[in-house]
């Protein structure tokens, strides 16, 4: 398999952390897209996908998949998996629900971060800014209040949270997303720790 990769981007390091969840990770290709920006084609990945999005990933039969639900969907059924993501309709669903709610995250963050580092200062938009901020800061207590049931196990939906929330310590380092959340920071103090998540951290 080949994975169109970017070691900064939480989308993708989700998919890399569920494959080293899966003790797969050394089936798949990392082909690295270089400096990724929101505002032009990355030649490279739009072969794979028209829309130009990472993560993507090939099969080993040729197929792309994306985006980063399925290809871990994916994964989890190339690797004969039931744990991370289980047939049974409950359980299934809800944790389908939270790894949306953690890529919701994920979106918000990273839009946030391309209007705040990226966009032209000119032409910045505060009040989105600060809609992104509240979509974070109510996703995180939605997280710290109703989830305590399915953070409690390595699950695909836990893989994703504990992805957004490390990359929140990394492109924002004075959010302060622990205080009066000890929940989640006892999840996330002990998930780190796992080496799906210490072998996937982006570079500094
Ligand atoms: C980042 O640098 O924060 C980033 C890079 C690629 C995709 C998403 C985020």
């Amino acid at each position: 398999m080949k994975l169109h990769h970017n070691p900064a981007s939480p989308f993708v390091r989700m998919v890399t952390a569920t494959a080293h969840e899966l003790n797969i990770a050394d089936q798949i290709e990392l082909i690295d897209t270089g400096v990724f920006l929101p505002d032009r084609v990355n030649e490279g990945v739009a072969a794979d996908n028209p829309l130009g999005k990472i993560p993507s990933l090939v099969t080993d039969h040729g197929t792309a998949l994306y985006d980063s639900r399925v290809i871990c969907e994916y994964l989890c059924h190339h690797a004969g998996d039931k744990e991370l993501l289980p047939d049974e309709p409950v359980s299934r669903f809800r944790i389908l629900t939270l790894q949306s709610l953690a890529v919701g995250l994920m979106d918000a963050g990273v839009s946030r971060r391309y209007e705040t580092a990226v966009r032209p200062e000119d032409k910045r938009w505060p009040d989105w800014v600060a809609r992104q901020h509240t979509r974070m800061e109510a996703g995180m207590d939605d997280l710290e209040n109703n989830w305590a049931s399915e953070l409690g196990s390595i699950n695909a939906g836990t893989i994703a949270v504990a992805v957004v929330l490390a990359y929140f310590d990394f492109r924002y380092d004075d959010l302060g997303w622990r205080d009066n959340r000890p929940k989640l920071a006892v999840f996330y103090e002990d998930f780190a720790k796992r080496s799906s998540m210490t072998a996937t951290q982006p570079p500094a």
